[in-house]
């Protein structure tokens, strides 16, 4: 607060004076100067010429006067002439004298006169002086028409010096009042020290500058960051983020500039059923975090339109507003071809870059046939985003790996948009990516982003140095910025998190209820101990350990058997793929084998439901559920132990959570373990089982109140305002370059 103070009131001071004292005063000052000027001149001109003027009155030839008229307008500043006789009518003019200037009566006093008129190209400086012959008998009036567009010019120029120089000469005083400040509060030799180091002092130059506004912007640019960092800060601890405060940063901080979003998966696919068509929302972490933000934000999202209905229920321009009950913004569908879907997306994207990612011990296959296809989608994506951007400096959201080359595409399409690229998927070290064949295309594609966000800094590390390792480029770590071709990308952390409080609580029963539903529903006895685990069908989730561990529990522990089931929800997923089919096929057959070893007629360990179950009814399971197990060989964030915790307003239930998921650095309370070492992970089942209703409250309120504080409006808020920072000082910089340092 005395930070900002220290530079905010010298710096109010000083735009105070010039909005209201010195740019007034010097545009009255300069044209005061200027119109002095040009009487002199007038004087000083007509005094040459005079008597030429009275000789060529007496031979009366036009082509006299014409000709001395004509010598006298190549003065760079004098535009026209002209000459009245003593009736006030115009005997001599030069081609250039506008029509709307008559002549004048003469002053009787014999002394010139001079004004300003408005002219179609601006405003002119008139002259008139008497012509006096050697008799002092008045025989006309010369006119000389000066241009004074020059004194605007002069007068703008002098104004812009006199700005830089008032704020520079702020920002001076602004950091001397805080290093002095610094130097009292931390001691002489300290601050000395970090003054000798350049800390918070000026740094480098700017390539777009003109030499002697070079100081100013230095020292302006300091400034700017400084206030921002500070700023920043607050902002986030201080707001309470919701729908309204990131709708109130959409307003305010970026003047409700204009929102994309892309994605691969759309936030709601219709589905034919018989002759009805259904509403489906997609299991995907991606969807549940961003489809808040687009009902607060209110733009447009692009995505593949990949239900059986989609094309059922679209406008003539592929829009459809949703959500369906309450429309608050709009989806533009993309269509895919069979061979676009198959390459694209089954192939390059799914079988090549998303085990490439997860390091999950599949092998990742990369076949130049699908390459062609992913290039192919990407253009597709891009000509929708240049279709749907009202303005040219759109804020366009990428989602994922299924992108990695649209972003350089807008930047050729739309250079003035401001690009921010999400990757919502592990980002593996340099070695596991050069597998991938096109990988230096992958990461060109990836840094014509203004900004790129992974879940962890150890992702923003492994893409830096991939980069580093296979692109020419200039890195700076400590900024966390690449500059490549002259452009520049900043590398952040923002953990991404799911809405919060939930909209899918708001019709949920009491815990006591789903407790009861859940168990009556899969025909269990009512004292029966659940735990539950819900993800895609997907290798990565660790559903196999997850089941081995359910079985040494029973094993280490036989207390358990026919007191505790594991239900396993499984949506679908990517079912066409054969690491998918044979993946459902071990986890079927693991799931029978333990079923069979530990089970009767009456008792099933694991129960396994592989089907689509909507939101509202994964809620219902989190709530009537005594644990819940994450166990993820590989995940950026994992949003499923996020609503796990958000669902559980009793204060109970407990969450043993992957160390290799993206929330396991933030739920620090629940039970954190490795999913390849099954003893420890039946241990934290026997743990989870076993723990004290208080012991529990404890952790979950914990775990609450941390995703209430860093809920997805928060992720969303930090990236928004990231991209508002930045297009603040591409307004006032330029376009940000190497010597930018401390983009942020
Ligand atoms: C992950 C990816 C998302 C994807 C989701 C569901 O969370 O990061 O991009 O949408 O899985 O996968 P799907 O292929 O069905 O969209």
């Amino acid at each position: 607060m005395r930070l900002s103070l220290r530079f905010i009131v010298p710096l109010a001071i000083v735009l105070g004076l010039i909005a209201y004292g010195v740019v007034p005063l010097v545009d009255s000052l300069t044209f005061k100067w200027f119109n002095r000027d040009l009487e002199i001149r007038s004087k000083l001109i007509t005094n040459a010429v005079h008597d030429s003027i009275v000789e060529a009155l007496k031979n009366p030839t036009q082509t006299n006067l014409q000709k001395l008229f004509n010598r006298i307008i190549q003065d760079e500043r004098l535009y026209a002439l002209a000459y009245c006789d003593i009736q006030n009518k115009l005997i001599y003019k030069t081609l250039t004298l506008p029509p709307n200037i008559p002549c004048e009566p003469i002053n009787q006093t014999r002394t010139p006169m001079s004004r300003i008129s408005e002219d179609p190209r601006g405003q002119v400086h008139l002259t008139f002086y008497p012509i006096i012959d050697d008799d002092d008998k008045l025989l006309g009036q010369l006119i000389l028409v000066h241009d004074i567009a020059f004194i605007q010019r002069r007068s703008e120029d002098t104004k812009k010096y006199l700005v830089s120089l008032f704020l520079g000469l702020a920002a001076i005083i602004s950091l001397t009042t805080v290093i002095v400040a610094q130097l009292s509060w931390l001691g002489l030799v300290k601050g000395l020290r970090s003054i000798l180091k350049g800390e918070g002092l000026i740094r480098p130059s700017s390539r777009h500058a003109t030499p002697e506004l070079r100081p100013f912007i230095k020292d302006l640019r300091t400034l700017v960051r400084d206030l921002e960092t500070e700023r920043r800060v607050k902002d986030e601890n201080q707001i309470s983020w919701s729908p309204k405060a990131l709708k109130e940063i959409l307003q305010g901080e970026l003047t409700g500039d204009e929102i994309l979003i892309v994605s691969n998966r759309e936030p709601y696919i219709h589905v034919r059923n018989n002759d009805q068509i259904e509403v489906r929302f997609p299991a995907s972490g991606l969807v549940t975090a961003l489809e808040p933000i687009m009902r607060a934000c209110s733009g447009t999202w692009i995505a593949h339109g990949s239900g059986s209905a989609d094309k059922d229920v679209v406008d003539k321009f592929d829009h459809v507003q949703v959500p369906p009950d309450n429309p608050s913004y709009q989806l533009r569908r993309v269509w895919l071809t069979k061979e676009e879907e198959d390459g694209y997306y089954y192939g390059f994207a799914n079988e090549g870059l998303w085990p490439l990612c997860h390091i999950a011990h599949v092998r990742p296959i990369f076949k130049s046939k699908d390459w062609q296809q992913y290039i192919n989608v990407n253009k597709k994506f891009a000509e929708a985003v240049v279709e749907e951007a009202k303005t040219e400096n759109p804020v366009l959201l990428i989602q994922d790996f299924h992108f990695a080359l649209l972003p350089k595409m807008i930047r050729e399409k739309l250079p003035k948009a401001t690009v921010i690229t999400f990757w919502h998927i592990p980002f593996p070290n340099p070695e596991v990516f050069s597998v991938c064949p096109w990988r230096e295309e992958l990461l060109e594609g990836l840094l014509g982003s203004s900004i790129i966000g992974f879940h962890t800094r150890f992702h923003c590390n492994n893409f830096i140095d991939t980069i580093d390792r296979f692109i020419e480029s200039r890195i700076d770590r400590e900024t966390s910025t690449i500059c490549h071709n002259g452009h520049l990308t900043a590398i952040n952390r923002y953990p991404i998190s799911i809405e919060y409080p939930v909209k899918w609580l708001a019709q949920q029963k009491s815990v006591r209820e789903c407790h009861k539903i859940i168990r009556s529903m899969n025909n269990l006895p009512p004292d029966r101990l659940i735990g539950i685990g819900v993800d895609r069908l997907d290798y990565t989730k660790g559903i196999l350990e997850r089941f081995l561990a359910v079985e040494r529990l029973l094993e280490l522990d036989p207390q358990w058997v026919g007191k505790f089931t594991f239900i396993q929800i499984a949506a679908p997923s990517r079912s066409s793929i054969d690491q998918y089919q044979h993946f459902e096929a071990d986890v079927k057959s693991l799931c029978s084998k333990i079923n069979k070893k530990y089970g009767n007629e009456n008792y099933q360990p694991i129960l396994l439901k592989i089907e689509h179950h909507e939101p509202h009814q994964v809620y219902e399971y989190f709530r009537g559920s005594n644990l819940c197990f994450v166990s993820s060989l590989h995940d950026g964030m994992n949003l499923v132990a996020k609503e796990f915790v958000a669902a559980r307003d009793d204060e109970q239930g407990v969450l043993i959570l992957s160390q290799f998921t993206g929330a396991a650095r933030e739920l620090a309370e629940a039970i954190i373990v490795n999913p390849y070492n099954i003893d420890e992970c039946a241990a934290a089942l026997k743990l989870a089982l076993e723990m004290k209703p208080e012991d529990q409250r404890n952790r979950i309120r914990s775990m609450r109140g941390l995703i209430q504080e860093f809920n997805v409006y928060r992720w969303a808020g930090k990236m928004l305002i990231d991209a508002a920072r930045l297009r603040q000082r591409t307004r006032l910089f330029g376009e940000p370059s190497a010597d930018h340092k401390g983009f942020f």
